[in-house]
């Protein structure tokens, strides 16, 4: 669930009421603190209580129902007062202050709260989102929780997104839609008067820019783009790019899925990488997502190659995300002939595909100096976990 969420799971309480309520509890024996929390428990279950502010109200925090029922449970259970009183601390001090990495505006006080928020390295994605504007007709395009999760992790409101492989306007939608700006570049006309509809159709509820402009993402000048939105840099980049051939995209020579060979494919999306860098905020992220293919009776690892291509450039690789795949359209309907195939011929068939989560490095730095101390130049955020 999200802290953004307006759904039943979600408990709008008036902030300074219950902050008054637990500041109340600090001095309290173990056995008064228990009463006055099964007290402010039935406060809080009744919605014409004043402590339940209601959503409207201009001090309302969302909380979620249920943490917070299993935070003052965990405070009453709590063996001695020393433990009682550290987790009644930290709980007011996750209603009361904001802590985040500096990345996104994630409250790590209240870190239980984005439950939603994917962090483990497996992603079973059952359902694509097919809400708004979003549609699985674009045979190719990723699903928009791919985006929203990236975007969530790695930008904070107002930051800016560049795709430079935009197809149907995926990220730009979800940026739109979470208050973050963004460029997309595609090269196919038809495809950015798509865009450009998608997003001017969607509820643009933050008043940000989701910018598409035809180019070709390895030689445009992605600086200048930027510069004409008199933004300076942008703070993530998601790249996902056509998986070498398996999809052609259009007969543009320029177009990767167009590619000569794997080669000629991983060359261009280092000039893509290189051409993005320098429109890219130091340090911050970019996100490869790639599946593998089959060629000639070959898997070819495209994925961890095309990882190779980012990596040699000063990328620091944060993550690998392995997603399910769900047929494509085409495929679907080749589902039993696929399944005969891998029995005959031995392989396995396409399930997944690559999430490669990136930090943008010191690239300076590494030029400058040794591979030793390289590795040691590393963005270190502590975490205190509660
Ligand atoms: C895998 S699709 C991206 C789909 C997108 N994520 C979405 O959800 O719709 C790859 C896209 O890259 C575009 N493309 C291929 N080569 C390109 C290039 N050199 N510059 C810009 N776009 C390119 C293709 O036209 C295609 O729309």
């Amino acid at each position: 669930m999200s802290i953004s969420d307006t759904d039943d799971a979600l408990l709008f309480v008036q902030r300074d009421l219950l902050f008054a309520a637990l500041s109340a509890m600090r001095t309290l024996a173990l056995p008064a603190l228990r009463a006055e929390l099964q007290a402010l428990q039935a406060d809080l279950d009744d919605s014409a209580h004043p402590i339940c502010a209601g959503q409207q109200h201009p001090a309302a925090l969302p909380l979620s129902r249920d943490i917070l029922r299993a935070d003052l449970e965990q405070i009453a259970a709590a063996l001695t007062l020393e433990r009682a009183r550290y987790y009644l601390e930290r709980l007011i001090r996750g209603i009361t202050a904001a802590r985040s990495n500096g990345d996104n505006d994630i409250n790590l006080n209240r870190w239980k709260e984005y439950g939603d928020i994917h962090t483990d390295s497996l992603w079973m994605i059952e359902r694509r989102d097919s809400s708004g504007v979003h549609t699985a007709d674009y045979w190719g395009n990723f699903v928009p929780q791919i985006p929203n999760q990236m975007l969530r992790r790695y930008t904070r409101p107002g930051d800016w997104v560049i795709d430079p492989f935009a197809g149907s306007g995926t990220t730009l939608i979800e940026a739109q839609r979470l208050g973050r700006n963004a460029l997309g570049i595609e090269l196919q006309p038809r495809m950015v008067a798509r865009i450009q509809a998608a997003v001017a159709t969607e509820p643009n509820p933050h008043h940000t820019q989701c910018v598409a402009v035809q180019g070709n993402s390895a030689t445009i000048d992605v600086r200048a783009l930027l510069g004409d939105l008199q933004v300076r840099e942008a703070q993530l980049a998601v790249l996902h790019p056509p998986y070498f051939d398996i999809i052609r995209f259009s007969d543009d020579a320029d177009d990767l899925s167009n590619a000569p060979s794997v080669d000629a494919f991983l060359a261009l999306m280092g000039q893509v990488v290189d051409n993005l860098t320098p429109a890219l905020a130091r340090g911050r992220y970019l996100v490869l997502v790639i599946g593998d293919k089959y060629m000639r009776g070959d898997w070819i690892p495209l994925g961890f190659l095309t990882m190779n291509e980012v990596q040699q450039r000063g990328f620091r690789l944060k993550s690998i995300v392995v997603k399910n795949f769900e047929q494509t359209v085409g495929k679907r309907q080749q589902k039993e002939l696929w399944r005969y195939r891998a029995l005959a011929g031995g392989f396995f068939v396409f399930k997944h595909e690559y999430l490669f989560c990136f930090s943008e490095t010191l690239r300076e730095f590494r030029s400058q100096n040794s591979e030793v101390q390289w590795n040691h130049c590393v963005y270190c955020v502590g975490f205190e976990l509660h």
